[in-house]
C-alpha cells in the first residue's frame, strides 16, 4: 500500500473517530441531564419539552379549552377574554380567537397580526396543538384548540407569544450546516492528505530516481535536498553515500590505471637491462671484447644490470607480501636512538661519497624504547633516505634525523633540502606505483613502490606515516613507533 493510500486512511480513520465521539458525547449529554435515555430520541424532533409554556399560558389555555369545550360561546365575551390578556401581559404573550373567516378578538400585543390567513389552520382532529409560525417576518410560538361553536362555524383560541427566530432557524439550518461541516472535513483532510504525502513522496521519488541513475553507474547524479527533517537528513545521507562510492570506484580506477601502468613499466625495466645483457654476452662470444679490460668492463655491466632486474623484483615481491598481509613480523625491543645512530654510521661512508651531510637530533630525554621489526624498520629508513638522495639537487646537501618524545610512541623524522614535492602530489606520495615524475628518468625514476612498502610496515607496527614538503625546500618524512610498556 502506498504512504499516500496510508496517509488518506489515517487521517480518514481520525476523523471518523472524531466524529463518532463527537455524535456520542452529543447524545449523552441530554440523558445525562434529564436522566432520561428517551432524551435521545428526541434530541432532533420538534418536541415540547423544548417550548414550554409559562405557568400563565398553560392556566389561560386550559382554561379556554375547558370553554371551547363546555360554553363556546364563552369566547365571545370580551370582559372575560380582557382578564385573560391581562393574565397573559406579564408573560408577552397574547390570545386570539377565530370564528369562522374572522378574528373575533385578538390582545393588544398581537394586533400586528391582521390576517386570519397567515393563522395555523383549523385542525379539528387537534394534533399539531403546538408550533412555531412565522407571520409578517415575525416569529411566534403558539398553541392552539379547535373546536365548533354552537353554529357550527369553526372556532379557534390560539395562544401566541413572539420568539427569537434564530433558534428555530438553526435548528432548520441544522442538516445544512452539519453537511457542509462535513464536507469541509472531508475537503479539509483530502488535501491534508495530499500535501502531507506530496511532501514526503517527492523527495522520495527523487531518491528513487538517483538510486537507479546510480544503479546504471551514473554517480555524478547529486542529490538536491533544501530540507532539514528525517527525509532532508536520509538524502544527505545518501549523498555523502554517493560520494564516498565515487571515491572509492575512482580510487579503484586509479589503482587499476597505475597497474596497468606498472606492468608496462615493469615488462620496458625488465626488457631493457635484458636486452643489452643479451647484447654484452653476444659481443662476449662474438670475441668483439678483445681485451681483458673490455671484457671485465662488459661483465660488470651485465652483474649491474642484473642486480637492478633483481631489486625491482624484489621489491614487487615484497610489496605483494605485504599486501596479502603474508610477512612475517619478528617485533623486539629497540634502543631507537642508538639503533638510529647505528644505521647512520652504516650508511654514512655511501652518503659522504656523494656529498651528502646526515645527522641525528635527539629530542628525548632518555632513550625510548620502541617495538618494531629491526630488518623491517631498516627497509622504512632505507627508502626513505634513498628517496631523499635522489631528489638532492643542491650544493649543499643535508639530511636531518629528528627524534621526538610523544608520551607513548616516538616520532621520528627525516628532513632533506632536497627539491621538495609539489602540494598537488603530497597526497599521492604513499600509494602504490605513484611516482611525481611519471616519466621515470634514469636517476631518479622507481618503481613508485618505495613509501607505499614503508607505510605497509609502519601500519603494520601500529604507526603512522606521513609527509611534510616545501616544494624547491625540501620534503619530510615523519613516522611514529610505539613504545614498549
Ligand atoms: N624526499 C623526497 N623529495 C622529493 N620527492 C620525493 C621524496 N620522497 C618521495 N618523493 C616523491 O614521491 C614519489 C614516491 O616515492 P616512492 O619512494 O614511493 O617511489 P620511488 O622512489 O619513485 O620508487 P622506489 O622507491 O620504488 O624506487 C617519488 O617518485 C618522488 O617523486
Ligand atoms: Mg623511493
Amino acid at each position: 500500500m502506498s504512504i499516500r493510500w496510508r496517509l488518506l486512511i489515517s487521517h480518514t480513520t481520525m476523523l471518523i473517530v472524531t466524529l463518532v465521539l463527537f455524535i456520542i458525547s452529543a447524545m449523552l449529554i441530554p440523558v445525562a441531564i434529564t436522566g432520561d435515555v428517551r432524551s435521545i430520541k428526541d434530541l432532533y424532533t420538534r418536541q415540547y419539552a423544548l417550548k414550554p409554556l409559562t405557568k400563565p399560558e398553560e392556566n389561560v389555555f386550559l382554561d379556554v379549552k375547558y370553554l371551547a369545550k363546555k360554553q363556546p360561546n364563552q369566547l365571545l365575551n370580551e370582559t372575560l377574554l380582557n382578564q385573560y390578556d391581562q393574565k397573559l401581559d406579564p408573560v408577552a404573550s397574547g390570545l386570539i380567537i377565530r370564528k369562522g373567516e374572522k378574528i373575533v378578538h385578538s390582545s393588544k400585543i398581537l394586533n400586528s397580526i391582521k390576517d386570519v390567513k397567515k393563522l395555523p389552520s383549523f385542525e379539528p382532529e387537534n394534533i399539531k396543538v403546538r408550533d412555531t409560525i412565522s407571520i409578517n417576518h415575525q416569529f411566534f410560538l403558539y398553541v392552539k384548540f379547535d373546536f365548533y361553536f354552537p353554529d357550527q362555524e369553526k372556532g379557534s383560541v390560539v395562544i401566541m407569544r413572539e420568539v427569537s427566530p434564530f433558534v428555530e432557524l438553526s435548528r432548520s439550518l441544522f442538516p445544512l450546516i452539519f453537511g457542509l461541516l462535513f464536507l469541509s472535513l472531508i475537503l479539509v483532510n483530502g488535501l491534508l492528505s495530499y500535501f502531507v504525502s506530496k511532501s514526503i513522496i517527492k523527495p522520495l521519488f527523487s531518491l528513487k530516481k538517483a538510486t537507479e541513475q546510480m544503479g546504471e553507474g551514473n554517480l555524478n547524479v547529486k542529490i538536491d535536498n533544501k530540507r532539514q527533517d528525517e527525509i532532508g537528513q536520509l538524502s544527505d545521507a545518501f549523498d555523502k553515500m554517493r560520494i564516498k562510492l565515487k571515491e572509492s570506484i575512482d580510487l579503484q580506477l586509479q589503482y587499476e590505471e597505475s597497474r596497468k601502468e606498472l606492468i608496462s613499466n615493469i615488462s620496458h625495466d625488465l626488457k631493457t637491462p635484458i636486452t643489452s645483457i643479451k647484447g654484452y654476452i653476444e659481443g662476449i662470444q662474438d670475441g668483439v671484447a678483445v681485451s681483458q679490460g673490455k671484457l671485465e668492463k662488459y661483465l660488470s655491466t651485465i652483474k649491474r644490470k642484473a642486480a637492478d632486474m633483481d631489486q625491482l623484483i624484489d621489491d614487487l615481491f615484497l610489496f605483494s607480501k605485504l599486501d596479502l598481509k603474508k610477512l612475517p613480523f619478528a617485533f623486539v625491543d629497540i634502543d631507537i636512538f642508538r639503533y638510529i645512530k647505528n644505521f647512520v654510521e652504516e650508511i654514512n661512508f655511501d652518503l659522504e661519497e656523494k656529498g651528502i651531510k646526515i645527522t641525528v637530533e635527539n629530542r628525548m630525554d632518555n632513550s625510548a624504547i620502541v617495538i618494531a621489526d629491526r630488518d623491517q624498520l631498516r627497509r622504512v629508513m632505507t627508502n626513505i633516505i634513498d628517496n631523499s638522495v635522489k631528489h638532492m639537487k643542491k650544493p649543499e646537501k643535508i639530511i636531518n634525523i629528528l627524534i621526538n618524545d610523544e608520551e607513548d610512541f616516538v616520532e621520528i623524522e627525516v628532513h632533506d633540502n632536497g627539491s621538495g614535492i609539489e602540494p598537488k602530489s603530497l597526497p599521492y606520495i604513499f600509494e602504490r606505483f605513484y611516482r611525481v615524475d611519471a616519466s621515470r628518468n634514469q636517476s631518479t625514476g622507481g618503481s613508485g613502490l618505495g613509501l607505499a612498502i614503508s607505510k605497509q610496515i609502519i601500519t603494520e607496527h601500529g604507526g603512522d606515516i606521513w609527509v611534510k614538503s616545501q616544494f624547491g625546500a625540501g620534503t619530510s618524512i615523519l613516522f611514529t613507533l610505539n613504545k614498549a610498556k
